[in-house]
């Protein structure tokens, strides 16, 4: 149930306990000692806070007229302003400690709360020992405040652009602190949280202007690592909203130099990473700015190279001038090297299979042949004599061979059936003509994948007690926790994919048939590859009726003498179909 509500409605584990704790009536107690004290957090996001204030109350001061200049220049709309919170850090050595001076007088003539001590300004970052002496000095000065603002608006840190050409750096960010970690904060993240949930996509682009710029043009689903490469635990926080990372870069270069690690992001973590270059060496902003701008961008966004891909290409290109077949086998060795070193050992047991699949698709060559090229990854656990640890969900070798696209056509139509469960009850057009219930058209068995067969059955079994199928009944049903996790993100998938049932339900008939249609290239090749072998195609393939007839059987046998199940609910199919199945 955790699990289900964390990938559902997108929450942390803590998050994820304490709804259900509150659903089911049960008093959480909080262990009473933490890694860091929380006074010391809540007294650096109190800090925080008062200095948010001040900076945007700053930029409307008389001494702020460069910032608000500098922010006419850049052509950021009002709304923009005020949503990213833009402040002024005036041209003092101390503005912000006279602002917390000020703040404690009131307090004191009030008798309101005072604000937060100068050490939590201090431990913010906020305020530091001055190196040519002369007291504590505020680490901004003269500089356009962006604010960084949690996924929940809190302001976790600050950026301050440089307003005069002489000063250095060109922007100072906060430093770490208790609740600011550089390395999985995502500047914007407030703003696009709900665009990336909304659309399943993230933008990671290289800063605070390419994000503001992408936001004022409508592109809402942008945000920017903090002058980082994208890290794995950037790569979990957005996991969490979405399925696909886009990193956009300015130029060809920047995004050859991202590439490695941004396939090391992507063997560590379950989600897909592209990236994208937009033409000419043009930033967001260029872009944007141009008459055909949107178009240009949402076009450089849709030809975004998955991430593996673009390192295979380089290699490719790395190697070209040498041809030959050894030369040939060094480039193949050395690009699985390079997978070796960057986690491929590491990776699950499905996206391995699909990274294997990848790269035969890439590279011409056999699964199986890329297995075995595939270096041992060097570990100093197997040399001590210990049992090199094993990924839990090892990859049948089943699994490992189904083509991309077979695979994406079993997901397609999973993701409509979890998103509008109301479609188990369709019927679509089978070969020779007629028409059958979905679950009986497409049955479990026949799927490539075990995990969408775990999936498929899961649904079935929901829909035989004659309720809708939706994630979370649908979840408590599958085997497996890699199917488990799978139908929380094919559920929202789904339902992103059509704005009402009419139009799922015309996705659904192109799913079947895009099923259909990948089943027979894979056919067609399997046939070529086993050329000689004599392989007897499984039931399924020839007759659908029968296999879902026979799944059908299969799960009532599995479940015994189980009060909740009996037979679908009337009408949905033919009586004929239903006899042979009931
Ligand atoms: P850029 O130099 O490309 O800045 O650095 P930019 O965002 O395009 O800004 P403008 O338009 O020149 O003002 C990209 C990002 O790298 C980080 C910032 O996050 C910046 O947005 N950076 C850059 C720093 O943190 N410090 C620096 O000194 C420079
Ligand atoms: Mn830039």
């Amino acid at each position: 149930a955790i699990d289900f509500v964390m990938e559902y409605l997108k929450l942390d584990f803590p998050s994820a306990l304490k709804l259900l704790a509150a659903r089911a009536g049960i008093t959480l107690v909080e262990r009473a000692e933490r890694r860091e004290a929380p006074d010391e957090r809540e007294a650096v996001a109190l800090a925080n806070r008062l200095a948010l204030r001040f900076y945007r109350r700053s930029l409307a001061g008389d001494d702020a007229a460069t910032a608000r200049d500098e922010i006419v220049r850049r052509g950021f709309p009002d709304a923009i302003v005020e949503s990213f919170q833009l402040g002024y850090a005036p041209d003092r050595r101390d503005a912000l400690q006279q602002n917390l001076k000020a703040a404690e007088r009131h307090a004191r003539e009030s008798g309101s709360t005072p604000p937060p001590p100068l050490v939590a300004f201090t431990a913010a970052g906020l305020v530091r020992d001055s190196r040519s002496g002369g007291g504590p000095v505020d680490l901004l000065r003269h500089r356009l405040v962006f604010p960084i603002l949690d996924e929940f608006g809190r302001c976790i840190a600050f950026g301050g652009r440089k307003l005069r050409a002489e000063d250095e750096p060109k922007y100072l960010n906060s430093p770490e602190s208790p609740i600011f970690h550089k390395s999985r904060s995502l500047y914007g993240i407030h703003a696009a949280k709900r665009a990336i949930i909304e659309r399943g996509t993230a933008i990671v682009t290289e800063g605070y202007t390419d994000v503001i710029a992408c936001h004022a043009a409508g592109v809402t689903n942008a945000v920017a690592t903090l002058g980082t490469a994208l890290t794995r635990e950037h790569a979990r926080v957005l996991r969490r909203l979405c399925t696909t990372v886009v990193l956009l870069f300015d130029g060809d270069d920047a995004g050859m130099r991202a590439a490695d690690r941004a396939v090391e992001v992507f063997m560590a973590e379950p989600v897909d990473v592209k990236i994208c270059t937009l033409p000419d060496g043009e930033d967001p902003d260029d872009t944007l700015r141009r008459p055909d701008g949107k178009a240009r961008f949402d076009a450089a966004i849709a030809a975004a190279v998955p991430a593996l891909e673009y390192l295979v290409r380089r290699h490719a290109r790395e190697y070209r001038g040498k041809d030959g077949l050894s030369a040939r086998q060094q480039s193949l060795e050395s690009l699985l090297r390079r997978l070796a070193d960057l986690g491929f050992a590491s990776m699950n047991g499905v996206r391995r299979g699909f990274v294997l699949a990848s790269l035969s698709d890439l590279t011409g060559l056999s699964v199986r042949e890329i297995e075995k090229a595939m270096p041992a990854p060097a570990r100093r656990a197997a040399e001590a004599g210990e049992e090199v640890a094993t990924v839990s969900s090892a990859p049948s070798a089943d699994e490992d061979s189904i083509p991309p696209q077979l695979r994406r056509a079993e997901r397609d139509l999973l993701a409509l059936l979890l998103g509008f469960p109301e479609l188990v009850r369709e019927t679509v057009a089978v070969e020779d003509g007629h028409r059958l219930p979905v679950l009986e058209a497409i049955a479990p068995s026949s799927l490539a994948s075990a995990i969408h067969r775990d999936i498929l059955d899961a649904i079935a079994i929901v829909a035989d007690r004659g309720r809708l199928p939706v994630p979370a009944e649908t979840l408590g049903e599958c085997r497996d926790t890699a199917a488990r996790r799978l139908v929380g993100e094919l559920g929202l998938a789904g339902v992103a994919r059509a704005r009402d049932l009419a139009e799922a339900r015309s996705l659904l008939a192109e799913a079947v048939t895009g099923l259909d249609a990948a089943r027979r290239r894979d056919r067609f090749r399997r046939g070529e590859d086993v050329q000689g072998e004599t392989t007897a195609a499984p039931p399924s393939d020839a007759t659908p009726e029968l296999a879902g007839a026979v799944d059908r059987l299969r799960r009532l046998k599995e479940r015994g003498p189980d009060v909740a199940a009996v037979p679908r609910v009337a009408g949905t199919g033919p009586p004929s179909s239903r006899r042979a199945t009931g």
